[in-house]
This record gives structure tokens, C-alpha cells and sequence, in this order.
């Protein structure tokens, strides 16, 4: 897996400023203030820093920026980056000033000399998640990437802090690689076996094979994968560190590669459907947080494993399948399998854990693409209260996510003349009768949100706090949700 780089605290040392290897920064309020290090930077540099903060150039900083200095007179450093930051920042202003000093550190070694900083917790996460780089599979020999050192007024107060932060940006790089992995190493034998491996972190991980979930009745999935020479799964990762609560259930569509099958996707942009396995990414990050944090919540992930190929033996458009449930589906285009991964997988989910509620992430529609770019993705819900506290959450972590509605009249869309229901329900409203469709494998009573990820799990440029590529959206979101709406109240522990 891609390691996070290594972060260390120690405390405030003046006089090793001078001699700081790498790079260095330090920290300036907007109006000028500066810390102890920054004065003594400041001396050391004979004033560069205070001609810097009175100028114009610095009033047109926005907080979170930085500016650099390359070999400045009196360091050793070879460059020096003047933070324009908040004793006190908003929390995006934090993780902003982190994902400036990721790009400005690159490989080299960082001193951040912060003092008291607030949010250094929040700050170093921007660091940490944009100093992301999927390597795995460039050859070239590459210098060691060199550490991170903040130096601060009290180390020991930050720690604890600071060992949540690693617990989710370990998630989220989990959750990138798995997106980034071509198809031909991400087989489902290989995403269940990285799964299976978080058995060490204190997870039940059970895997299910073709034979059991035939014996289950999921039709639905497994007609997806017939095509495919990898075999389809499906994963169940158990978090229990609640009490005897109802768990909270994440399902996740995890095609991991999706060539649309015999209704075969045209060949350009093809290769991006390596992502295509990007909902049970998440899922899988999330619970890896949940694990490294030993989060006090029962979370239980499950992941739909199949591969969409055209073959001799594949779906062909036409075919009707019996799902799980026991309803019929006519498959028009099997191009459309996100969804019949997940009906079987989601009632699954609910007859076996009764859950309190149910959340499934999936690159699921290229229209949500259409709708809402690669800045939302799609938030379905049969539950008002519950969608808002993903909403929520999704805004405090600054996740795009937008709530599109739901609705009994799109159901004749997907009417079917022979079956029970169609997969497809032609242009119009694609990701509603997605997500209307997805809505016949959810219990009455069990409060639902439906997540359509196609958008934004990956993506062509650089974005705040990711690369170009794989972004982990939703993993921050979700671990938040859970923190604030299934964790004990600590207060109520005595
Ligand atoms: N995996 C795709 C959706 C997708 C498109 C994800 C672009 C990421 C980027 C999904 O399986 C699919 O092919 N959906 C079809 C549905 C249609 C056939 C009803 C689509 O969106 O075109
Ligand atoms: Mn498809
Ligand atoms: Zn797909």
C-alpha cells in the first residue's frame, strides 16, 4: 500500500532553524504577526520575511498560501515557504496550507516551524492526502521520499490528534490505491485477498464464493460476472466496536472492470473503467479507518466483486435474471450491471444484519456525470433526516454531494414486459431511474442513501487535497458521519 509519509513532532528548537535541512516553512498571520521561529527566521534572513508580509504581493496571498523563497541568505535550507495562515483557521484553511506544503516539500525533507498553530491536526492531513503519488508501477529509481518534521510548543498535546489523522489518510490512500490498480492486478482474487489482509487491523473479513452466493440466490450479480475469468465475490467486513446496537451497513458496487459486456462500451476513454470498482473502494477505506482508529461503532462494509466481460458465456441483453430478493429483471443492457450487483448485495446486507441504516456508493451512471460535473456526486434518500446528516457531514469535509429526488413516476420507465422491472430506463433521468431501480431492493422501513460516485472517484485534474486520478472521495464524509451519529458519547462512558 502507499504509505503516508512519516510525520513527526518534536519541540521548538530556535537555534536548529538555521540549520534546518530541506525545505522549511514557517507560519504568518494575515496581518503580519509572526511566531517566535518566524521573527527568528525573519533575523536570520535579514528582513526578508517582514518585506514579504508588508507587501503587495501579501495582501493578495488568500489564507492557506504560501510563498516561496528559494536559497535564502542565512539558512541552510534551499527554500523557505512564509505560510499565510490563521492562529485560529477554518478548518479548509488548515487543510489548504497543508496541500500548499505538499507541493512545495515534494520529495524533500520539511521542517514546519509552528509553535502554537491551531489545526495543526487538520493541516497536516492536507499534507499527508496531497502528497499522494501512485508509483507501484513506474520503474525508475526515485530518491526516498524524506519526512516531515513539525516542530511545536507542545508535541505531546498533538499526538493523539495527529494519530487520527494517519488512521484517515491511511483509509483514504487505501481507498486510491485500490482505485488507481489497473484491472489486470485488481482482479476480484486480488481486491478480496487486500481485504482479507485487514483481518490483522482487527476486522472480520469473510468472503464469499460463486458457489455460496449461488446457494444465496444472487442471480443478479453473478449473471454480471458469467463473462468474466475471474470469479465473482462478494466481501463482508465486520467493524464491532459498539455495543449491541444495529450496525450501520456501507455496500459497495465493485465491478473491477467494466467493459459493458456483450452491450460492449465504445473503445475510447475505455481504460478508465479500472474505476469502475471505485464504490467498494470506499467502502473498503472507510473501514480500514474505522479499524486504525478503533472507531466505538458497529460498521459493517460489503462489496459486490465481479468483472463485466462479453464472452461465449456472458449476459446477453435480454436475458432475465432472478435476483436474491426474488424479483425478476429483464437485462436491455448489460452495460447497466452496477445495478444488479447491487440490488443482490444490498438485500443481502439487510437480511442478514437488519441494519439501522444503509449507505451504497457506486460508480454507477455516466449521466450523473452530466448533471452534476465532478464537483457533487448524487445523494438519493428515502429518509429526510438521515440524508442530512450525510449532507452534513459530506459539507463539513468539503465533499461535493447534491440530492437529487426520487419518485413512484419514474417507475414506469423502467417497466418491464416480461420481467418484473428492466435495468435500463432509456436517457431520460438516467441516475433517478438508477437509483429507482436500486430502491426496489430496500426495505420499507430501512433508511437508505444512495451515493453515485461516477463523477467524482476520479478525476483528470488536480483537486484540493488529491492529485489528478483517484480521489477517496467519501471516505473523510463517511468517517465523519460515523463519529458524529454512531460513536458512544464519550461523555456517557463515566
Ligand atoms: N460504470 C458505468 C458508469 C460510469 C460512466 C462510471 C462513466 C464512471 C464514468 C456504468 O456501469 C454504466 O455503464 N452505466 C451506463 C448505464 C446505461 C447503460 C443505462 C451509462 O451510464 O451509460
Ligand atoms: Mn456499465
Ligand atoms: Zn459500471
Amino acid at each position: 500500500m502507499t504509505k503516508p509519509i512519516s510525520l513527526t513532532l518534536t519541540t521548538t528548537d530556535l537555534d536548529a532553524l538555521a540549520g534546518a535541512e530541506g525545505k522549511l516553512a514557517i507560519v504568518v498571520t494575515p496581518d503580519g504577526k509572526m511566531d517566535q521561529p518566524a521573527r527568528r527566521v525573519n533575523r536570520l534572513t535579514k528582513g526578508a520575511v517582514a518585506r514579504l508580509t508588508e507587501s503587495k504581493k501579501w495582501e493578495k496571498m488568500k489564507p492557506g498560501e504560501g510563498f516561496v523563497i528559494g536559497f535564502p541568505v542565512g539558512l541552510a535550507a534551499e527554500a523557505l515557504s512564509v505560510v499565510k495562515l490563521d492562529r485560529r483557521p477554518k478548518l479548509d484553511e488548515a487543510r489548504k496550507a497543508g496541500a500548499e506544503l505538499a507541493r512545495f516539500k515534494g520529495d524533500a525533507a520539511l521542517t514546519l516551524a509552528a509553535s502554537n498553530q491551531g489545526r495543526l491536526d487538520e493541516l497536516a492531513l492536507g499534507l499527508i492526502l496531497r502528497g499522494y503519488a501512485f508509483t507501484t508501477h513506474q520503474t525508475e529509481e526515485r530518491d526516498a521520499i524524506q519526512d516531515a518534521r513539525f516542530m511545536v510548543n507542545k508535541p505531546e498535546e498533538q499526538e493523539e490528534a495527529l494519530a487520527s489523522i494517519r488512521a484517515r489518510a491511511e483509509g483514504v490512500f487505501f481507498t486510491r490505491d485500490l482505485i488507481s490498480e489497473p484491472a489486470n492486478v485488481l482482479t476480484t482474487q486480488e481486491f478480496a485477498d487486500r481485504l482479507e489482509a485487514m483481518r490483522d487491523l482487527g476486522l472480520k473479513v469473510e468472503v464469499l464464493e460463486e458457489d455460496k452466493l449461488t446457494d444465496l440466490g444472487m442471480g443478479a450479480l453473478l449473471g454480471v460476472g458469467q463473462g468474466s475469468e475471474s470469479p465473482s465475490k462478494v466481501v463482508v467486513m465486520e467493524w464491532t466496536g459498539g455495543g449491541d446496537e444495529a450496525p450501520l451497513a456501507l455496500v459497495g458496487k465493485g465491478v473491477v472492470f467494466d467493459t459493458g459486456g456483450i452491450s460492449l462500451k465504445p473503445a475510447a476513454g475505455m481504460e478508465d473503467m479500472t474505476m469502475d470498482m471505485g464504490g467498494a473502494g470506499v467502502v473498503s477505506g472507510v473501514m480500514r479507518t474505522l479499524a486504525l482508529r478503533k472507531a466505538k461503532a458497529n460498521v459493517v462494509g460489503l462489496v459486490g466483486l465481479v468483472e463485466n466481460m462479453p464472452d461465449g458465456r456472458a449476459q446477453r441483453p435480454g436475458d432475465v435474471v432472478r435476483s436474491m430478493k426474488g424479483d425478476t429483471i429483464e437485462v436491455i443492457n448489460t452495460d447497466a450491471e452496477g445495478r444488479l450487483v447491487l440490488a443482490d448485495v444490498l438485500w443481502y446486507a439487510q437480511e442478514r444484519f437488519r441494519p439501522a441504516g444503509v449507505i451504497d456508493l457506486a460508480t454507477l451512471t455516466g449521466a450523473i456525470i452530466i448533471g452534476l460535473g465532478h464537483e457533487n456526486a448524487g445523494v438519493f434518500s428515502n429518509d429526510n433526516g438521515f440524508a442530512n446528516s450525510f449532507l452534513r457531514a459530506a459539507r463539513a469535509e468539503e465533499e461535493g454531494a447534491w440530492r437529487l429526488p426520487l419518485g413512484k413516476a419514474y417507475d414506469k420507465l423502467i417497466k418491464s414486459d416480461i420481467a418484473d422491472m428492466k435495468n435500463t430506463g432509456g436517457r431520460p433521468a438516467g441516475s433517478i431511474t438508477a437509483a429507482q431501480f436500486l430502491q426496489r431492493f430496500i426495505r420499507e422501513d430501512c433508511p437508505w442513501i444512495h451515493l453515485d460516485i461516477a463523477g467524482v472517484a476520479h478525476v483528470k485534474s488536480d483537486t484540493a487535497l488529491a492529485p489528478k486520478g483517484a480521489t477517496g472521495w467519501g471516505v473523510l464524509a463517511l468517517d465523519r458521519l460515523v463519529r458524529d451519529g454512531y460513536e458512544a458519547d464519550p461523555a456517557a462512558d463515566g
